[in-house]
């Protein structure tokens, strides 16, 4: 065994000098010998790369420095980022006004290095540093509200990574390989999720809180018919949502055969292809024909389609129920009869937008149970490009041949 001399003149074995080693290195990680930020004895790099939308239809990867991190910061180092719909309509239109912009808010990524004051996520889980996290809202104005706050107000008007416009830090978007992530952020834990799960959170959120507004009617049961209207992926989602709640009865309809028999391995019993049916009589009889002759018991329209609005009351019984959650932006206005539509039938109508915190945490659950029952969840991501063809990979989502589209850094 190898013998050294210590400080004080005594003997130390190899054992000894490892295990005071540790120890160092360990009080440096949790910070507590550590007067700067915890980083866990990793190399930072000193610049970091992202995607910043410089022009319609087009990012530039720029360089930027990694600004140093104060008490409350984390940096992350990215590991991928889905595509979302508000991506691709800020990539063709920037209706929001943000160019230059750093997209990307389907992200996930490890924890690198974090400021001495970050203990705990949003939900009071312990962070570390090696953690695998996603962020949610960054509630500058109103640090009240709190995940288990039940009056809290859905991200409507909270900023996100990924819609922030450019500033000083740069790093903003998880289309990037760092982003640096501020005080006053809310983070989860999501060490527990694989990172094709970790990265499908945000657009589930959606499905999860669409859910949750549907149950508030009363009208959606265990065993209720639903018709679930657009097999996107949100759509999708939306199906394996309720089939997770053990809804089983449901009918998917879209114009897209392969959708539709995707719908089905998600858990939909039966669709029904609306180009098989001329007007909306026709169809309705199809889709009554998928429910043993009865309308459905509720409806959830996930398309941006003002045509499917006004159809999908059509599909649903008197004393029925609708969620409208297609139009994440103004899709234009829909024709429906008040009268025929929602008077007589005493309809209950909720919309849903986006998602709340505490969506957030179901959605974490949703995902382990979808996967649990073998729900097909993963194969909703096709399309994987790494961020130096971020150019390629909005093209691909505006091409709609795909389901899922993400970014993926090696
Ligand atoms: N509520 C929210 O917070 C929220 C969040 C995200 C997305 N969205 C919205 O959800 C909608 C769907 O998103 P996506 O990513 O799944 O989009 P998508 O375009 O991939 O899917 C829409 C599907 O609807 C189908 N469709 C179109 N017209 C139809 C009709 N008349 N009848 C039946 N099916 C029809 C299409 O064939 C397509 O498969 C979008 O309009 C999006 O803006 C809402
Ligand atoms: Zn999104």
């Amino acid at each position: 065994m190898t013998r050294t001399r210590d400080l004080k003149g005594g003997s130390m074995d190899q054992n000894n000098i490892e295990t005071i080693v540790r120890q160092v290195l360990e009080s440096l990680q949790d910070g507590s010998a550590a007067a700067g930020p915890k980083s866990g004895g990793r190399e930072i790099p000193k610049t970091a790369h992202v995607a910043v939308l410089t022009a319609l239809e087009h990012f530039d990867v720029k360089e930027y420095p990694i600004p140093p991190l104060g008490d409350g910061d984390i940096l992350v180092r990215v590991e991928g980022c889905g595509v979302c719909g508000t991506d691709a309509h800020e990539f063709k239109r920037d209706p929001f006004g943000l160019i230059p912009v750093a997209l990307g808010h389907e992200g996930t990524g490890e924890i690198v290095a974090m400021g001495k004051n970050v203990k705990k996520d949003s939900a009071g889980k312990d962070l570390h540093i090696g953690d695998k996290v996603v962020t949610c809202m960054i509630f500058k104005d109103n640090p009240d509200i709190t995940m288990y706050d039940l009056n809290k107000q859905n991200v409507g008007g909270a900023d996100v990574y990924g819609l922030l416009p450019d500033d000083q830090i740069h790093l903003n978007g998880w289309f990037s390989d760092y982003i640096f992530i501020r005080e006053g952020s809310t983070v989860f834990n999501v060490s527990d999720l694989d990172l094709d799960s970790r990265m499908l959170i945000e657009p589930a959120a959606v499905l999860v809180h669409a859910v949750e507004r549907a149950k508030s009617t009363g009208i959606l049961r265990f065993n209720s018919r639903v018709v679930v209207q657009g097999c996107g992926p949100i759509g999708l989602l939306c199906i394996a949502v309720l089939r997770t709640m053990g809804i089983e009865n449901i009918v998917a309809v879209d114009g897209n055969l392969g959708r539709l028999e995707f719908a089905r391995r998600m858990g939909a019993e039966r669709s029904v292809n609306f180009a098989d049916y001329q007007g909306i009589e026709a169809l309705t009889a199809g889709l009554e024909a998928q429910f043993d002759g009865h309308p459905a018991d509720f409806g959830f329209q996930c398309t941006g389609n003002p045509k499917a609005h006004s159809n999908i009351y059509k599909f649903i019984r008197s004393g029925g129920g609708l969620c409208e959650l297609g139009f994440f932006i103004n899709g234009g206005d829909a024709t429906i009869n008040p009268h025929l539509d929602i008077c007589s039938k005493e309809l209950t109508i909720v919309g849903s937008w986006v998602y709340t915190l505490r969506d957030y945490g179901t959605t974490f659950d949703f995902l382990k149970r979808a996967k649990a029952i073998g729900l097909p969840i993963d194969e909703l991501i096709t399309d994987r490009y790494p961020l130096a063809k971020i150019n390629d990979a909005l093209k691909k989502n505006l091409e709609m041949t795909g389901l899922k589209i993400c970014m993926v850094n090696e």
